[in-house]
């Protein structure tokens, strides 16, 4: 494991494919006390002229616990050998097991926060802004159906990207 600081602007990637494709684990907490869990949902863009990425955690998550109370969160993105640990972090509870035990993944601190070393790409963010999205909001109340009939809703966390970071290894 190699970790290289990058520009943001200077890495080359599809956002949407990252995202949406690749999928990430969103990581928040100390290097003593974190949970980690699998996203596909988000965006990286410009805010208050800063580089930001956004993401998207249901409350019911256990993750949503160390997002309230912690200013950073990590995102890691993993080469496709790790399809199998991303799909079980995303379909487990850090309530119920050890994610780091039964997958394997190897926990790195990156600017003080938990990261991944097996990861091939890192932000680190800064939480800037945080809002739960309500109902009167949603202009397509369609999605209130389709996405939260049963679920409970998302809060939004938008960071500043501290830090990027390639693994050269
Ligand atoms: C591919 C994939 C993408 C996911 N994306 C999100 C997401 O963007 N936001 C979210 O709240 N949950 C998302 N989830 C669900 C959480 O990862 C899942 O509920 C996880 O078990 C929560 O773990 P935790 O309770 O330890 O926080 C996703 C799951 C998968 C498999």
């Amino acid at each position: 494991m190699s970790f290289i600081k990058k520009n943001t602007e200077d890495l080359v990637f599809s956002p949407v494919r990252m995202i949406g494709k690749e999928w990430f684990l969103l990581t928040s907490g100390t290097p003593e006390d974190f949970n980690t869990m699998t996203c596909s949902w988000g965006g990286i863009g410009i805010m208050w002229n800063s580089s930001v990425m956004t993401v998207y955690v249901r409350t019911s998550r256990y993750t949503f616990e160390y997002m309230e109370k912690n200013n950073f969160f990590s995102i890691s993105v993993f080469p496709e050998e790790y399809r199998k640990a991303l799909a079980f972090c995303g379909s487990h509870s850090g309530r119920d097991v050890d994610k780091i035990k039964e997958t394997g993944l190897t926990p790195v601190t990156l600017d003080g926060v938990p990261a991944f070393a097996e990861a091939k790409r890192v932000f680190v963010c800064e939480k800037l802004y945080a809002q739960m999205l309500n109902t009167d909001s949603f202009v397509r109340k369609d999605l209130l159906q389709d996405y939260y009939a049963k679920d409970p809703m998302h809060k939004m966390y938008l960071g500043k990207i501290i830090a990027a970071y390639e693994n050269q290894a």
